[in-house]
């Protein structure tokens, strides 16, 4: 292809060709300027010979010259598919960050008289190359961290200010800011936040900012009270999310974490972090598009004034981010034990010297601990299970289980070598159970582990405790519990004797008949059991008494509930399922005596299927079912 065949095909002379060409076109209408660039480009015109000769010829190339290639895959790719769609090659070059690289690859790009260059800059010093460009007549277009001026960026100011504002709406209000030292993008996140700070009428607090590579960042959080989160790089946000996780703090329940992505790759991701992608992509295009309409229309690059790229901040996932905890409904702690349950459905419990028949034989998750964390949970409550399992294959169903169950699984604790405690079930053609208990790693729950997990008491409403756990263990949670303004609800498993201790800590005692009958030697009576339970100092109490109900001592009430009508098939964690929903009530701050009627019908719905996990009941089947039954008493 010829000069004079271009000129022909866009209806124009030879010298309007060679001035566009050239870089000469400033008398040229613009609309023939680009006719005759589009039928250049179509036809992959280059203008050797007398054209190309002189310096400002086209060479539909343009050089991105990169301080590192790092992680800019995104940013080069999406310069690439926008040159590639103007009709641009792409040349591109890696200074890795130094300086003489840098000009060898400025000579190679002056020398290749590329139509323009999107250079992000190794350091001021780089400033002593751009005149090789000056003199070439190539355009530059400066971005990123460039300490070269003007320089292209993508507004992280704005950003940050997205990210600062999706916590106000989360009703945050002591809020972190999380950067990198001596770092460009944190420096305008900081900026964004403070704005945003200021704009939503916080206070900005300076103890507030604080750096990931500080050893101390994760106390500083603590110490100012911080409950969410602002992230400028995503690898930074992560590397916090460890160290709180090993703290035991949790994220979204005791911090909310929101972050820059897009400094590491997507399968290094994990876990989601709630925050906003870095469009590098689209970045990468908004330079290219300017720089290519510089080259196109010779127009002075220095003369514009969108120098800033201002993406829309849509955020990926709310994973990381809740109100803050204050802000948040009461949750609930349960402390007790995980066991395997065995049951067997025998056509007669064995007796001594006697032999029954197995009927039907299952394994599931249990343990009064599990049973009644899973039964709050299921009440859409917040809920925290502190426990001890053991370290064999039952271990991993039990976290495997758990982990379906939207409860708090980080007060767990493995017990390297323990079983995890087994529980074998025998129940009767009416539903009557017998159980006995292989205690394993439940034994070995300690106070210590109760204290270390201390923090999950925080913005506890109540905390369910049962005995299949060491009684100091119970003891000293219940101490924590009460510490914290939560009320404790005991069931008093198979104990025999109530200690001083734990009487003293129990705002709720739900013994069954025979429990209740052992803690009071002498009295028969339920309602003198009770009695003399409330009269030990204990201010509710409540004796279980399966399919008769239960009995309610308070100081203003005595009261008999009696069950629901249903046919038993399985009465096993007939009493977690009361405990669970009687706690879930009590917590939106429903009557005791309604609470209790709730709480029946929570456990009717338990005793008539086998096990206990599957057979608990959630809250809107439940409220479905009271609503039709007993309407009103949800009101
Ligand atoms: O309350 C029922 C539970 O008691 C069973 O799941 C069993 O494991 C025992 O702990």
């Amino acid at each position: 292809m010829t000069i004079s065949e271009i000129a022909k095909l866009a209806g124009v002379s030879t010298s309007t060709v060679s001035k566009i060409m050239n870089n000469k076109a400033q008398s040229i209408h613009p609309e023939t300027r680009e006719r005759v660039l589009k039928i250049v480009k179509e036809y992959n015109y280059t203008p050797y010979g007398a054209v190309k000769s002189t310096s400002h010829a086209k060479t539909f190339l343009i050089a991105v010259l990169r301080r590192s290639l790092g992680k800019a895959n995104q940013l080069v790719s999406g310069i690439i598919r926008t040159a590639q769609s103007h009709g641009y090659g792409v040349l591109v070059f890696d200074s890795q960050n130094d300086l003489q690289t840098e000009l060898k690859h400025i000579t190679s790009i002056c020398q290749k008289k590329v139509d323009g260059v999107l250079w992000e800059p190794v350091d001021a010093a780089s400033a002593e190359f751009t005149h090789y460009f000056t003199e070439c007549g190539i355009p530059v277009f400066y971005h990123g961290r460039a300490p070269l001026q003007p320089s292209y960026q993508i507004d992280f100011t704005h950003m940050g200010y997205a990210l600062t504002q999706k916590l106000i709406d989360f009703r945050h209000s002591r809020i972190a800011c999380l950067m990198k030292r001596n770092n460009y993008r944190s420096e305008m996140v900081l900026e964004g936040y403070r704005k945003c700070l200021y704009d939503n009428q916080i206070p900005y607090d300076p103890q507030l900012e604080c750096f990931i590579s500080d050893e101390d960042c994760c106390s500083q959080l603590m110490a100012n009270r911080a409950t969410g989160i602002v992230s400028s790089h995503y690898a930074a946000a992560l590397s916090l999310y460890e160290q709180l996780d090993h703290l035991h703090y949790k994220i979204p329940s005791d911090f909310s974490l929101v972050s820059l992505k897009n400094d590491i790759g997507s399968a290094e991701s994990f876990p989601h972090i709630s925050g906003i992608e870095i469009p590098y992509g689209e970045f990468g295009h908004f330079i290219c598009e300017l720089l290519i309409e510089t080259c196109e229309t010779a127009c002075d690059p220095a003369s514009s004034d969108r120098y800033l790229f201002t993406p829309d901040c849509q955020f990926n996932r709310t994973d990381s981010v809740d109100l803050p905890p204050s802000l948040r409904s009461k949750k609930i702690v349960v402390v007790g034990s995980i066991n395997i349950d065995n049951t067997f459905n025998v056509d007669g419990v064995p007796q001594p010297g006697e032999t029954t028949r197995i009927l039907d034989f299952s394994v599931t998750l249990g343990g009064k601990g599990a049973n009644q964390a899973i039964g709050a949970a299921r009440f859409n409550c917040e809920v925290s299970l502190i426990a001890n399992i053991g370290s064999d294959m039952d271990s991993n169903y039990v976290i495997h289980t758990l982990s379906n169950e939207r409860l708090s699984t980080q007060g767990v604790f493995r017990d390297m070598g323990m079983q995890t405690g087994k529980a074998y079930i025998y129940t009767d053609e009416n539903g009557e159970s017998a159980i006995t208990i292989l205690p394993g790693a439940n034994a070995h729950l300690s106070c210590e582990r109760i204290r270390q997990r201390r923090h999950l008491f925080q913005n506890a409403g109540y905390c369910l405790l049962s005995t299949e756990v060491p009684l100091e263990a119970t003891i000293a949670a219940a101490r924590i519990s009460h510490s914290y303004g939560a009320k404790n609800i005991v069931n008093p498993a198979a104990l025999k004797q109530l200690p001083e201790a734990l009487i003293q800590h129990t705002d709720i005692l739900v013994p069954n008949r025979r429990v209740a009958a052992s803690l009071c030697p002498g009295l028969t009576r339920v309602e003198d059991q009770a009695d003399y339970l409330f009269h030990l100092g204990i201010p509710t109490v409540i004796i279980t008494l399966g399919h008769d109900g239960c009995y309610l001592k308070t100081l203003e009430n005595a009261q008999h509930f009696p069950a629901v009508d249903v046919t038993a098939v399985d009465t096993t964690g007939g009493a977690d399922a009361f405990i669970s929903a009687l706690a879930a009530y009590l917590i939106e701050g429903v009557s005791i005596e309604n609470a209790i009627r709730i709480a029946t019908c929570a456990a009717s719905f338990c005793v008539q299927r086998q096990g206990v996990v599957p057979a608990l009941v959630d809250k809107t089947s439940l409220e479905a079912y009271i609503n039709r039954v007993h309407p009103g008493l949800l009101r």
